[in-house]
């Protein structure tokens, strides 16, 4: 499983890059919004140079020729830019004619089997399945990243899975059990991942035993 950071935070994305694991971003219209950074093209240029991989930028319309006119326009960003289609009748139209131009689309905020198959037979080369947002709403949300990737595997569509809406470390254990092609993670969630008590305890124990033997 690959790890996306999903953040439009400037200093996150260089702090993380620098760990040399972090292989794709994702935003949308309220990670970009939060950074309150006005000039959407900048900060997607910036992004697209911090992470050579894939980054995901939202389209901000709802009408299909809309998007198709707005994702044409944001894919000449950057040639590592993807477009975020939501997953509504009218991005799966988007989706269609931008996988035909060659246009990489996400088709985000996908909440069910049904529509992962459909943005996946409309030729998206990521589907976000949005966990956290479904556990809140009672549903099981990995267990749908489960299902999306074993029925895309069953049929040998390409479209790559990405477990998004991440709350804590425990999603990305599952996500990779899961078997999604991509974890997108929260950058504390990252740190997260990273650490644990019994390493730091270990690292203390050794410098500790070193120190007293060799410079007492
Ligand atoms: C990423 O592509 C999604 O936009 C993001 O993971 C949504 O996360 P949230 O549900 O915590 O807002």
């Amino acid at each position: 499983m690959r790890i996306f950071l999903d953040t439009a935070n400037i200093d996150q994305l260089k702090q993380a890059a620098k760990l040399g694991i972090v292989s794709g971003v994702t935003t949308n219209p309220s990670l970009v919004s939060k950074e309150g950074m006005a000039d959407y093209q900048a900060v997607i240029r910036e992004i697209c140079s911090i992470i050579p991989g894939p980054v995901s930028a939202e389209v901000l319309d709802t009408e299909a020729q809309a998007m198709i006119k707005q994702a044409h326009n944001i894919a000449k960003w950057a040639p590592n830019v993807v477009i975020k289609i939501p997953a509504t009748s009218d991005g799966l139209e988007a989706t269609s004619a931008l996988a035909k131009d060659n246009i990489k689309v996400n088709f985000t905020l996908c909440f069910s089997l049904n529509q992962a198959l459909l943005g996946a037979l409309a030729g998206a080369t990521y589907i976000s399945s949005f966990v956290g947002r479904l556990d809140d709403a009672g549903h099981n949300g990995m267990e749908l990243v489960k299902d999306i990737v074993d029925v895309l595997k069953y049929y040998e569509l390409p479209t790559q899975v990405i477990a998004a809406s991440i709350r804590h470390p425990l999603h990305c254990v599952a996500a990779a059990k899961a078997g999604a092609h991509i974890a997108t993670v929260p950058f504390s969630i990252l740190v997260q991942m990273i650490q644990h008590p019994l390493t730091d305890i270990g690292v203390a124990r050794f410098l500790a035993d070193w120190q007293r033997v060799f410079q007492p």
